[in-house]
């Protein structure tokens, strides 16, 4: 992020500090339940925003730290897309469907792996290239009119922004990551130097809740001092962030207590991930939270209406090469990892009663509007007529 914007954004913390106020709208906001999949249109709503959102959106799936060097890989599976993305000779990062071209086997088994020089189905050992491309098919002889070259594998569109790798998990025309994620938070990101960083701890949990839910409880600051009490809300301020729409995304900057002192320091001593978290909702399902030395990288995966996957990893500035090196950011993962379980257990509390008739419909305050903003998006992109 600029330092003309990083002061900026001090001066709005700064501003409503002073007057006991926050970002806000004018007015709260009302969503009915059945947005959760708790109405009687609950399997053909999933179906359909999973189609639109998770397979026709852009979706991250990990940073280029994973895969360095030519036939690095790794395959994912958490968008229910079975995927291998791999480094090219060219050194380009691609994506395909982790599926043989014979008859339809898991090609790569594997998590990840470095420097492949070919993957090799397990069935009949048909191989193919770090771009691909089918390059063996033994006793050939059987398959002679058969296409080698339309027989690679299936190509999904990929693209890489601040090093982080987006899919778009159907084959179709090529993704531009940077215009969907737009200038202005491609540059924050960059500014953050997300681009060299290096991938640390991976991370997957399991929660019974709506993936919106898992996404909601990270939008607002309104909770922190309830929720946060014992553990980081002693850092925080009790319901004051500042919430900025970007395109269908979103950035909320939580601001920390510290940041009072800034008013008294000359701006070139101002830099706000040191008195800030920073929070990007990419949507629709990754949230990155910039911190003072280091980000966390959260994307939450539907895996039914109420059940959802959390993957998550951290951004580091060097791999850590010591044991006190990988202590230290244990130590900071097992704070940040602490807070989401105070945050996921409140989303399952809603998800137990979301089916009761309690509500017709929950109200999101005037502040909570990142909320608001995030349920908005939703309907205007996977809405029935669209
Ligand atoms: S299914 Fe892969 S080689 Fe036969
Ligand atoms: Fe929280």
């Amino acid at each position: 992020m600029k330092p003309e914007l990083q002061h900026q954004l001090i001066e709005r913390v700064l501003a409503h500090l002073e007057r006991r106020t926050t970002d806000t709208e004018d007015r709260p906001t009302l969503l009915p339940v059945a947005a959760y999949y708790a109405g009687a249109d609950r399997d053909a709503r999933y179906a359909r925003e999973l189609t639109a959102l998770f397979r026709e959106l852009p979706v991250l799936v990990g940073h280029v730290s994973q895969i360095p060097k030519p036939g690095d890989f790794f395959t994912h599976d958490a968008s229910g897309v079975p995927l291998l993305i791999a480094r090219d000779d060219a050194g380009q990062v691609g994506a395909f469907l982790n599926v043989c071209r014979h008859r339809g086997t898991r090609l790569e088994p594997a998590a990840c792996g470095e420097g492949k020089k070919a993957f090799v189905c397990p069935y009949h050992a048909w191989s193919y290239g770090r771009d691909g491309a089918l390059l063996g098919i033994p006793h050939e002889r059987g398959f002679a009119t058969i296409e080698r070259e339309s027989r690679g594998l299936a190509r999904v569109p990929c693209d890489v922004a601040a090093g982080l790798i987006f899919v778009r998990p159907t084959p179709g025309e090529a993704l531009d990551a940077t215009t969907w994620l737009g200038a202005q938070i491609i540059d924050d990101l960059i500014g953050f130097g997300l681009q060299g960083s290096a991938h640390y701890a991976s991370r997957r949990e399991e929660r019974a809740l709506s993936w919106k839910l898992a996404i909601d409880v990270f939008l607002e600051t309104y909770h922190l001092r309830p929720v946060h009490k014992d553990s980081i809300y002693p850092l925080f301020f009790d319901n004051i962030g500042l919430v900025d729409p970007l395109g269908p995304h979103l950035r909320n900057i939580f601001p920390k207590r510290s940041i009072k002192d800034l008013a008294t320091q000359p701006r070139d001593a101002w830099i706000l991930r040191r008195h800030a978290n920073v929070l990007y909702h990419l949507f629709p399902n990754t949230l990155i939270l910039v911190e003072p030395d280091h980000a966390a990288v959260l994307t939450l995966w539907p895996q039914g209406p109420d059940h959802t996957l959390l993957t998550s990893f951290t951004l580091v500035p060097e791999p850590p090469a010591t044991e006190k090196a990988r202590a230290y950011w244990d130590a900071n993962n097992a704070i940040l990892y602490g807070a989401t379980a105070e945050d996921f257990t409140m989303g399952e509390s809603i998800q137990g009663g979301m089916a009761s008739g309690a509500n017709r419909e929950v109200v999101f305050g005037a502040f909570e509007h990142a909320l608001a903003h995030f349920h908005r998006q939703i309907e205007r992109l996977a809405s029935p007529s669209r």
